[in-house]
């Protein structure tokens, strides 16, 4: 085509968007969309029930709810709101505290309020009937914003409005992100491009991504961010990044998020001129304090302080011959004065390679539970590898009664897929949270050690592995916001159910379209399912390229051994899977008695935990009667099919949204399909050679060799910078 023509065409396609008023569905609006509600009726019965809007108070998380409510409003029913100051008048939404509105006040709620806690409150609805107001207010702004966002989601989800009584708190205290964002703005492990956080301009330049970031995290209760990579740069604790900090904390201030920082073990020695680190040093105590006092000084209202020691080379109180109590202690005096916690992470392994890595953690913590003030946290991994597609929950949970143990999850898929794969992880979260510990007896969830009811502790928390780069739609994969959204509202509520999370994040991000919902609900729900069958089914694990992470290498067999695939998978002549049970690591034993009968049995362990617990022979039959190696084709070949069912379903609602996300998703899905066989061939091939079996004949027979996918060579892969 000539050059006059193509521009001609460009410019004709550019008009045809602008006259038609049709803007970019990129995603960056995440879930906070904001689009016309396609039922008319519905609108309409909101329209009468919102004639007015009244929001008390004047302080910038009011000013916050205003905007929020004006946009949202505007957006679902094409309604520009001036927000009026009568709350008496019939037919209006009324927001408010007891302190900032006499209205408020006067309702003889003070009570509930009180009850729900300063994060939790009401939406319900006065005057029925042609009258109806609707009531939303809290102790402090903060909740009264929480509960403007549930609202707007009812009105997204299209809910009737016109009898609410809700009552809504949060389970946990502390709600956060971790970003293992480097200062350098690359991400350990992210896919979504750069850090949003732009240190060099910072503090005077404000990316209107920090507002919306805080918003986001709002909406579903997120109240704290680590800003920084758990790898840490002892910099960030210098006073010119601090200011950079101090910028952001203003943003995310009216929103109810705080910041928090990693500490650098060893930042005394790097920042601090000094020649030690060890913790019982006066000289480094006094250090610590007085950088907290320095850090307060500035940011008043700071979280506090994520720490990883003495894992994977970062410095630690073991190198002075101290425990990790001695450590977080040291820090969580400095921090107590002035409200803040430590959040000391468990991913621990040590420099000599152990019999079962796996039971690491277990072991150099619970002999220290009750050695820690109580604003620390130990930081736990939900399971006790490193965020396998499946593994059994942590050990760790049920064992330190006397602490409170946070959860760590990963949002970013290091190991499911990174940004090209669509996994919905909120079932492998609820799967985890599920899980019976059984150490008060049956019901003794992991969600109730997490929330801390199980053991009454004042703070209780999660933290979430942030999927957020500077990409335009925030996570890389239109559905990895989802990761992101339904993390926050397991965090607020640890009971919640993923196919709820997904069901009103759909409504919110896509369309109430049922036709669609119908597709698309069931096609997030399996996608987890999938991952496992075709990365690593039946309780493998592990068994990732060196590295990157991204694609499979059942063969790695490079660096210490614990960091191998055959470490892992033990695959030999004779079977496959890792002995952790009572005739092998023993690694059982960390858990509950029931829960250790169940998963050291072969008989009762489950079956998609049976590599995880057991070395069983190949021609082990299965509970469906199939031989091991055939039920471990069987489920390769199935993960790869389901993602090729996913893809038909995907087409099948072409038309029903934007072409912009329909394609993204799709293209998207194609290299899913594609990586998805690359790992069925790739596994399959490698533990064929200890199984000696074919793979029957009716499946598809792999088209290329073992050695090429061992000899397939990546550079530059997202995640790593070589
Ligand atoms: C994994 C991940 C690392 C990360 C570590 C951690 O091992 O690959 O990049 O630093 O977890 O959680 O600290």
């Amino acid at each position: 085509m000539d050059n006059k023509l193509k521009i001609s065409g460009i410019v004709l396609f550019l008009t045809i968007l602008f006259v038609s008023g049709v803007h970019a569905e990129n995603g960056y609006e995440l879930w906070l969309r904001y689009n016309p509600l396609e039922n008319q009726s519905v609108a309409n019965d909101y329209k009468k029930s919102l004639k007015e809007v009244v929001v008390f108070g004047n302080s910038e998380t009011s000013e916050a709810i205003k905007k929020e409510l004006s946009i949202g409003l505007k957006g679902l029913l094409s309604v520009e709101y001036k927000v009026g100051s009568n709350a008496e008048v019939d037919n209006c939404l009324v927001v408010g505290t007891p302190k900032n509105s006499p209205f408020i006040a006067q309702l003889s709620i003070n009570e509930k309020l009180q009850k729900l806690g300063d994060e939790g409150y009401l939406i319900y609805t006065i005057d029925k009937g042609a009258k109806q107001r609707i009531v939303i207010a809290s102790q402090t702004e903060i909740g009264a914003l929480y509960g403007t966002f549930h609202f707007l989601r009812l009105l997204q989800t299209q809910q009737n409005i016109s009898d609410l009584k809700i009552e809504e708190s949060p389970k946990t205290t502390h709600r956060l992100l971790n970003h293992w964002d480097n200062l350098d703005r690359t991400v350990e492990r992210g896919y979504a491009g750069f850090s949003i956080w732009d240190w060099h301009k910072l503090p005077d330049f404000i990316d209107t991504r920090y507002v919306d970031y805080a918003r986001a995290n709002a909406s579903v209760g997120i109240n704290g961010a680590v800003v920084n990579n758990v790898n840490a740069n002892a910099l960030i604790l210098t006073d010119q990044y601090l200011h950079k900090l101090l910028a952001l904390a203003k943003v995310f201030r009216p929103y109810g998020v705080k910041v928090y920082l990693t500490a650098r073990f060893s930042a005394p020695i790097e920042i601090g001129g000094l020649s030690t680190a060890d913790p019982l040093d006066a000289n480094v105590i006094n250090w610590w304090n007085e950088k907290a006092k320095e850090i307060y000084s500035i940011i008043p209202d700071f979280g506090g302080f994520l720490v990883k020691a003495n894992s994977e080379g970062q410095p630690g109180p073991q190198q002075y011959g101290r425990n990790h109590a001695d450590g977080a202690n040291m820090l969580a005096k400095a921090v107590a004065p002035f409200g803040g916690v430590v959040m000391w992470r468990a991913f621990v392994y040590d420099n000599n390679v152990p019999d079962d890595r796996a039971k690491q953690a277990y072991n150099e913590f619970q002999p220290l539970d009750g050695k820690f003030p109580e604003n620390v946290f130990v930081q736990v991994k939900n399971g006790a590898i490193d965020f396998q597609p499946r593994e059994p929950f942590h050990p760790l949970f049920g064992a330190m009664p006397k602490t409170p143990l946070m959860m760590e999850f990963q949002i970013t898929q290091e190991y499911l897929g990174c940004a090209t794969h669509l996994v919905y992880l909120a079932p492998l979260y609820e799967e985890c949270l599920d899980a019976d510990t059984y150490v008060k007896g049956e019901g003794s969830t992991v969600a109730k050690v997490v929330d801390g009811s199980l053991n009454s502790h004042k703070y209780s928390g999660m933290a979430g592995v942030s999927n957020i780069g500077n990409d335009i739609n925030w996570c890389g994969h239109p559905f990895a916001q989802a990761n992101w959204y339904a993390y926050g509202r397991l965090a607020w509520n640890p009971e919640n159910s993923s196919e709820q999370i997904a069901d009103e994040w759909i409504r919110q991000t896509f369309t109430n379209n049922q036709k669609f919902i119908d597709v698309v609900k069931p096609m997030m729900m399996n996608s987890r399912e999938t991952a496992v069958n075709y990365m690593t089914p039946l309780g493998l694990h592990h068994q990732m390229a060196w590295n990157h992470h991204w694609g499979p290498g059942p063969w790695v067999n490079i660096g210490r051994l614990d960091w191998t695939s055959p470490y892992y998978s033990k695959a030999d002549s004779f079977g496959i899977g890792f002995d952790r049970s009572s005739k092998g690591s023993n690694a059982v034993s960390q858990y509950s008695t029931s829960v250790k009968d169940k998963f050291d049995k072969l008989e009762s362990c489950p079956e998609e935990f049976l590599l995880w617990f057991h070395h069983v022979p190949w021609d082990y039959k299965l509970k469906n009667g199939q031989t091991l190696w055939n039920g471990m084709v069987d489920k390769y070949y199935g993960g790869a099919e389901s993602v090729k069912k996913m893809q038909n379903d995907w087409e099948s609602i072409k038309g029903l949204i934007d072409n912009e996300r329909f394609y993204h998703v799709s293209q998207l899905l194609n290299i899913q399909a594609n990586e998805a066989i690359w790992w069925r061939n790739a596994c399959l091939l490698y533990f064929q050679q200890f199984s000696k079996q074919p793979i029957p004949a009716n499946y598809e027979q792999p088209n290329k060799a073992l050695d090429y996918y061992q000899n397939l060579k990546f550079r530059f892969v997202p995640g790593i910078s070589n």
